[in-house]
């Protein structure tokens, strides 16, 4: 079975064909990241509208590299939340055109669901009850699933995302955008030897990222840092020491068999490596394309909600603040 995944959640705009929900033949994504460089985040308007330009070669290119015809199309999934709404559309009513236009049914994918099942692409698939931990840009999430589709949210952030903190340290540390990637490369070249803090939360699987920040902003107008690098390094090593130590604790506490990880901060070689290392248990990581916005794990979810007669009409709308339910 072949699905057309479309995500333009944010600032990609991304297509993608994949086989049985496992096997990608191709996935494809046009980066807006050099569009909302000079602005220093994304600016929501100019992103709906560089998707407008951007889906239908994007579509058109990810069916020509996956050598397919649309007469070889079972289904077509898209993300329709959580998002910017403007962005969101874009990708939506393409997927409702074609499917109208092609005969074919439509799966509404949640974005937060897609990264998800990134996992699902690595080669080795995933085995149940499993802990996953979602960081991106707008979600720190501890999620229980038990089964496809079965989600027990155990734990989230109470301010700020990983991804978040990520991208508003490194403006603090003047390192530019997009922040996630900048600091990590800063990273590269520092210690950790700035004293910051850890919010445990202890007693609850929820994350808290907002005091880390801060007290790095504080040292910052202090003049405390003098090198940038040990920043980033300082920065990185305490987000990631909270999230390996509480996704294991979690995994433990509902004795699952498997931790997967998932979400664009997830391309942090140092979270990959650590929360290998530390765990006790197999941790299953997308590889590092898999683990920012694309539309191969859009497709990868659809099938799997496709096997569950899960397909949506026409009046699909998009929700811009879509839950994982
Ligand atoms: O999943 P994603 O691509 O988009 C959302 O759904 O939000 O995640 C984007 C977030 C951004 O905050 C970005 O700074 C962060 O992931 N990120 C990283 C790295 N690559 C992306 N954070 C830390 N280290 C990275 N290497
Ligand atoms: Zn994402």
């Amino acid at each position: 079975m072949r699905l057309l995944g479309i995500e333009t959640s944010c600032d990609e705009t991304a297509a993608a064909i994949v086989e049985d929900g496992i096997k990608i033949l191709s996935n494809e994504i046009a980066s807006q990241v050099d569009i909302h460089a000079r602005y220093g985040g994304i600016v929501p308007e100019v992103a709906s509208r560089q998707h407008t330009l951007s889906i239908i070669p994007i579509v058109s290119s990810a069916m020509k590299k996956a050598k397919t015809t649309w007469s070889e199309i079972d289904a077509i999934a898209v993300t329709m939340g959580p998002g910017l709404a403007g962005s969101l559309l874009t990708g939506v009513n393409t997927a409702k055109a074609l499917s109208f236009a092609h005969c074919l049914p439509l799966i509404g994918v949640n974005h937060l669901e897609g990264h998800i099942y990134a996992n699902w692409l690595n080669g080795t698939l995933p085995e149940f009850p499993l802990i996953c931990l979602i960081v991106s840009g707008g979600h720190s999430d501890l999620v229980l699933m038990r089964g496809h589709g079965n989600y027990t949210m155990l734990g989230r952030t109470r301010d700020d995302a990983a991804g978040e903190a990520f991208d508003k340290a490194a403006r603090v540390l003047g390192l530019g955008y997009p922040g996630g990637p900048a600091m990590e490369k800063a990273a590269m070249n520092g210690k950790n030897v700035i004293p910051l803090p850890r919010a445990w939360l202890k007693g609850t699987n929820d994350f808290s990222f907002s005091g880390i920040k801060t007290a790095l902003l504080r040292l910052a107008e202090d003049g405390k840092i003098t090198n940038p690098a040990d920043g980033a390094a300082s920065f990185q090593t305490a987000v990631v020491e909270v999230l390996v130590s509480k996704t294991i604790d979690a995994a433990q506490e509902y004795g699952v068999k498997q931790i997967i990880l998932c979400g664009g901060v997830a391309a942090n070689k140092t979270l990959r490596q650590t929360l290998l290392t530390k765990s006790p248990l197999p941790v299953i990581i997308p590889p590092m394309i898999l683990c920012t916005d694309n539309a191969a794990m859009i497709a990868a979810c659809g099938y799997y909600r496709f096997q569950a007669g899960k397909t949506d009409d026409l009046s699909m709308d998009v929700v811009p603040n879509l839950k994982l339910t």
